[in-house]
């Protein structure tokens, strides 16, 4: 058998052996069909390791807690862009931003699932079109995710000049041509600290927060997951603080001690 005829069958206890162990280690429910997008993903690793099939792949995740991140990694789904769902970031300049300056202009954001920045970065530059002298201001922007590669990408800071289609002039000048790419500026940069942070473990960071951005991340995890993750985000807003999730993740009616006050926007009123 030719090796990509190899790489190609995916038994059914491998798929299953990695189906559960990334439900069990960061929340993600592939499913019981998405055996094609398993073997195009992983094939990645079992390339690296020098492996010849998903057996012995999920024998070597057995065998090397190490390898389970690397596996984590490759089969997170990372699709964002600059002002994704913009309505969240106009609910931010228009009821954000008049709050926090009442309230000596502190705050804290969170952006949960940032995947390669952009989604943090959006809010860091929303914030510079708004608050005006931004001296002035104690504002920072905490940006986490389980998969490395993606923050790594995210701190460069450096996206392909696709990423600028569609944004407005106003927006564009926060970036800078380099090497046939383009990268943020430091003052939108500065706004943003990454970290790594799996949701389904300990959260080092007490809050609160003034908002929580966790869009497009649970629509992968199974519904008590959510419901638990929620609430989680909820003892980590401030009083009156918004949880934004993305527009296509239903919480079904309002979580318990949650407002819905906007579409995939809710308050903590409890
Ligand atoms: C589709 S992206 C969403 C990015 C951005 N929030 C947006 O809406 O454009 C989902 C991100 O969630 C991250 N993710 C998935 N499971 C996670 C977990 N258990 N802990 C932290 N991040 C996770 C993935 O690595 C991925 O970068």
């Amino acid at each position: 058998m030719a090796e990509h005829d190899e790489l190609r069958a995916l038994s059914p206890d491998a798929y299953s052996g990695i189906r559960s162990l990334l439900h069990e280690v960061a929340g993600i429910e592939l499913g019981a069909r998405r055996q094609e997008l398993v073997k195009a993903r992983v094939a990645k690793r079992l390339r690296a390791l020098g492996l010849a099939s998903f057996d012995e792949y999920v024998a070597r995740l057995a065998a090397d807690p190490a390898e389970v991140p690397q596996m984590v990694d490759v089969l997170t789904t990372n699709k964002t862009s600059f002002f994704r769902e913009p309505a969240h970031f106009e609910f931010v300049a228009e009821h954000g931003i008049p709050r926090w300056r009442s309230a000596g202009r502190r705050l804290r954001l969170w952006s949960a699932g940032c995947s390669s920045g952009e989604e943090p970065y959006s809010l860091a530059m929303t914030l510079l079109a708004h608050i005006g002298d931004s001296a002035a201001w104690d504002a920072r922007i905490l940006a986490t995710d389980i998969s490395p590669r993606v923050l790594d990408h995210a701190r460069a800071g450096r996206y392909g000049s696709g990423a600028l289609w569609g944004l407005p002039a106003s927006m564009k000048k926060h970036f800078e041509a380099c090497d046939g790419e383009v990268r943020l500026r430091d003052p939108v940069r500065e706004l943003v600290q990454f970290a790594r942070l799996n949701l389904l473990g300990e959260w080092p960071m007490r809050g609160p927060f003034d908002a929580i951005f966790c869009r497009n991340v649970m629509i992968y995890f199974d519904a008590p997951t959510r419901s638990e993750l929620v609430q989680r985000f909820r003892r980590h807003l401030a009083p009156e603080g918004w949880l934004f999730v993305g527009h296509c993740e239903s919480l079904g009616p309002a979580p318990a001690g949650l407002r819905a006050v906007a579409p995939a926007t809710y308050v903590r009123c409890e």
